[in-house]
């Protein structure tokens, strides 16, 4: 190799280098903003209620993790949950688009914002749920004050809406249904070990912690 053609190939490696670190972070929160408008008619109104499965207030998605975000989008959109509305929507958008989505909502209150679950510790669950929380080991992926979880493409549940968590926990469970059901192996296999009451009992005390979690009507990024 002589030295122009040596350097030639430097060049083009710094150039794919760069094209690839484009492609894997350009997540643009502005452009996720207007992107948004397709999401605030559900997601925008605080307590607003889905009536499939049943009756239940949509997820808080503002200030969840942005890697969590994008896998729930792909996941609808490849049909490992099965959510008819989601999906229908998911299918509409690019990767591109989830990661512009996705980075508005995580911009929306937490990160510099110190947290209200950073502050003082949660309220302590009743023994009978602590005891399914153990059996679960929840918390050793949820994170502290199931706030933080230890890995971003891990949901934050403190302070989600109980009857949403609910009808998550139960999907994971839920096999054979067209319509109903998340195909997660990691909770699939966690759900499987509690009855159907001790789930809406895990998700009501989690919807009572202090947490990231908000509805964002509109964007304060300007
Ligand atoms: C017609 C109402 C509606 C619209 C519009 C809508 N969503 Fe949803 N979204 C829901 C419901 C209901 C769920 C819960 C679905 C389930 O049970 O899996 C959900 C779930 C989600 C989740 C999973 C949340 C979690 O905690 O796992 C994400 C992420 C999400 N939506 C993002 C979006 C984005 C981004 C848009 C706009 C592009 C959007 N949604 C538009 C109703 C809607
Ligand atoms: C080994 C790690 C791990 C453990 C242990 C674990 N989870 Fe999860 N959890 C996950 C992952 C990963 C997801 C995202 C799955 C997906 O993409 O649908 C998740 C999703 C969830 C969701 C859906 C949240 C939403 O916004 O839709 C709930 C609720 C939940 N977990 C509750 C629990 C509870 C309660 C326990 C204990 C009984 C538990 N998890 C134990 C890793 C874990």
């Amino acid at each position: 190799m002589n030295q122009a053609t040596f350097l030639r190939s430097i060049l083009w490696a710094c150039l794919a280098g760069a094209a690839f670190a484009t492609s894997a972070q350009a997540q643009d929160a502005a452009a996720g903003q207007k992107k948004a408008a397709m999401c605030i008619g559900c997601h925008g109104i605080a307590g607003y209620q889905a009536s499939f499965p049943q009756i239940h207030k949509v997820p808080k998605i503002g200030a969840q993790n942005a890697k969590y975000i994008t896998a729930a989008l792909v996941a609808y959109k490849k049909g490992d949950r099965k959510h008819p509305t989601m999906r229908a929507i998911a299918a509409s958008l690019s990767d591109q688009d989830m990661a512009d989505l996705a980075a508005f909502y995580e911009a929306q209150g937490g990160g510099s914002v110190k947290s209200v679950a950073d502050t003082g510790a949660a309220p302590a669950a009743p023994a009978e749920v602590a005891a399914l929380l153990t059996k679960g080991a929840c918390a050793s992926c949820h994170g502290a004050n199931y706030n933080k979880p230890i890995d971003a493409a891990y949901p934050k549940l403190a302070g989600q809406h109980g009857d949403y968590l609910t009808v998550a926990l139960r999907s994971y469970a839920t096999e054979g249904n067209p319509q109903v059901g998340r195909s997660n192996p990691i909770m699939g296999a966690q759900v499987k070990q509690f009855k159907a009451a001790e789930l809406k009992q895990i998700a009501d005390y989690l919807s009572t912690l202090p947490g990231d979690v908000r509805t964002v009507s509109q964007s304060p990024l300007r």
